[in-house]
């Protein structure tokens, strides 16, 4: 039989020329396929294994590369290493929503994830934040509860606004984001127009071992814009993926997104007397109290050349921090530190920081993990155990680490104990009255009034009524009335065909 492979032909996974992409080998060209055709196999076998789990949350996203330049002078505060003036990190950052599965509509109302990891000389540092500064709840315990309420009923597989309702009002810590995600910014018009939080509290360092407590803002230089529920509901027929290709097309074009970071500043003691608890993730610290602090721009200036290699793949974790850089009380953002590297080592499998988009960049990287599935890194014949009489350094530091802070009281479970300032509702209400103008607070009843006709039940609807009149009587009255007005006019619910069937004459 003569050789009719097309020059340049496909190879097999081994390297060496493969058969046919086009046949595959039959006994008789009726006949059965043979096993031993391995090409057809291999293409077939690792075709069902091209898929990872999809994010539990967050999966549909998109990314890019880039870099942050730090162009003022922080040191006074941190001694990280990204953070000095005029140092360039490479970096990546990824964006998303959150309860919606990977071909989801990008412009569902949703908080949108703001995922960057910078590949500094000290390790990767991630900042895995939202473009909301606060969020729905303050434990971590609460967080699985929360993120199933959001998904999809166990019994239907449909989603619920009475389910998401249900949940918000029996947690009324929730109010503050709530407010935030039925406000204009729930649907941003495009990945580039929107703000960046750290969300959480951090400590930050300095070299001198001075400790400050810090929250991140990312200010986007496109301006902050947003959609109305009728333009998102319409481009989520039209392109469900909207803001992947708008972030995609605007780089390829040149037109490189930007956002300049500021920090907020809280010293160290001043947590301790704060007139409400700082650490609180549904909280903002006004800017009264400590303004904006300028440190430095991220520019995303590239695509991914492979969206599963360096999207899918990439492996966020707000457990990567690197010297300067630490954690703070915050309930959620302790939780936080354990899940993610244990999502990723079921998501991705355990050795996910080796692969290029995680890998870090740091010269002389001296790890004691070793071995398991699709291992690449390896130390050669090097100790693999520490302490050992062999050379191989190991670390031994004791006493508090340099991002500790003082905890007295006996090992308990309850809620932050309450100080001065500390309620639901106060926040919420003043976003609703101080920030947002008439016309913002007129779409915010229309959108709370238009999620609530979407399916919330009788028995939770007092509740909801009940909720915002507790962040403020008179939008809380504003969103019954809408309620009660748009009850009046629904339409039965799925028992007429919608607008636009046609009925098929074709008899066979
Ligand atoms: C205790 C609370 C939380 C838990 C247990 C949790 C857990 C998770 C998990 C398991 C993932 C999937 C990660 C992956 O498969 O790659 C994820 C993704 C994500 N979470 Fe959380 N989360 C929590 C709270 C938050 C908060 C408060 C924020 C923002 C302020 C946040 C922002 C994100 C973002 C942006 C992603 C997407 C990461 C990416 O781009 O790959 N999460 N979270």
């Amino acid at each position: 039989m003569s050789d009719t492979r097309p020059p340049g032909g496909s190879t097999t996974q081994t390297g060496s020329p493969a058969p046919s992409d086009r046949n595959s080998l039959t006994l008789g060209d009726t006949g059965p396929l043979l096993l031993h055709d391995h090409h057809l196999i291999e293409q077939m076998a690792h075709f069902n294994r091209e898929r990872v789990p999809e994010r539990n949350v967050h999966a549909k996203g998109t990314g890019a590369f880039g870099t942050f330049e730090t162009t003022e002078d922080v040191s006074a505060y941190t001694k990280a290493a990204l953070f000095q003036p005029g140092v360039r990190t490479d970096m990546l950052a990824r964006f998303s929503t959150v309860a919606g599965e990977q071909g989801s509509p990008d412009t569902w109302r949703d908080p949108r994830g703001f995922s960057l990891k910078f590949y500094t000389t000290e390790g990767n540092y991630d900042l895995v934040g939202n473009n909301t500064p606060v969020f729905f709840v303050r434990d971590t315990i609460k967080f699985p509860h929360f993120i199933r309420s959001q998904k999809r009923r166990g019994g239907s597989g449909l989603r619920d606004n009475d389910m998401q309702w249900d949940f918000w009002t029996l947690n009324p810590e929730s109010a503050h984001q709530v407010t935030y995600l039925m406000g204009d910014r729930g649907i941003p018009a495009s990945l580039r127009t929107m703000q960046g939080y750290g969300s959480h509290t951090f400590m930050w360092i300095n070299a001198a071992g001075e400790k400050s407590w810090v929250k991140y803002h990312f200010k986007s230089d496109q301006g902050v814009k947003n959609l109305t529920q009728e333009a998102a509901n319409k481009i989520a027929g039209e392109d469900a993926d909207f803001h992947r290709r708008d972030l995609s097309e605007a780089i390829e074009r040149g037109d490189f997104p930007s956002w300049t970071l500021h920090v907020q500043v809280m010293p160290y003691e001043d947590a301790k007397t704060y007139r409400f608890n700082p650490f609180d993730l549904t909280k903002v610290w006004p800017h009264g109290d400590y303004p904006l602090i300028k440190v430095g721009t991220m520019t995303l200036d590239k695509n991914p050349d492979n969206f599963f290699a360096q999207v899918e793949q990439a492996a966020f974790e707000p457990s990567a921090t690197v010297p300067g850089i630490g954690f703070s009380p915050d309930k959620m953002l302790l939780g936080r530190v354990f899940a993610y590297a244990d999502t990723h080592r079921y998501r991705i499998g355990p050795n996910y920081h080796q692969l290029p988009v995680n890998r870090h960049r740091v010269e002389g990287a001296n790890t004691y993990t070793f071995d398991g599935p699709m291992a690449y890194d390896h130390t050669g014949d090097q100790p693999v155990y520490a302490s050992n009489s062999y050379g191989r350094g190991f670390s031994d530091l004791t006493g508090p680490p340099e991002d500790s802070w003082e905890t007295d009281g006996e090992m308990t479970r309850e809620a932050y104990a309450l100080r001065e300032q500390d309620d639901d509702f106060g926040q919420a209400a003043t976003m609703i009255n101080e920030v947002w103008d008439d016309a913002q607070r007129e779409r915010f009843v229309g959108n709370v009034a238009g999620h609530i006709l979407g399916g919330v039940s009788e028995k939770v609807l007092p509740r909801v009524i009940e909720y915002w009149k507790n962040v403020d009587e008179a939008i809380g009255k504003r969103i019954e009335v809408a309620v009660q007005e748009g009850q009046a006019t629904l339409p039965a619910p799925h028992d007429t065909e919608p607008e636009g069937v046609i009925d098929d004459p074709t008899s066979a």
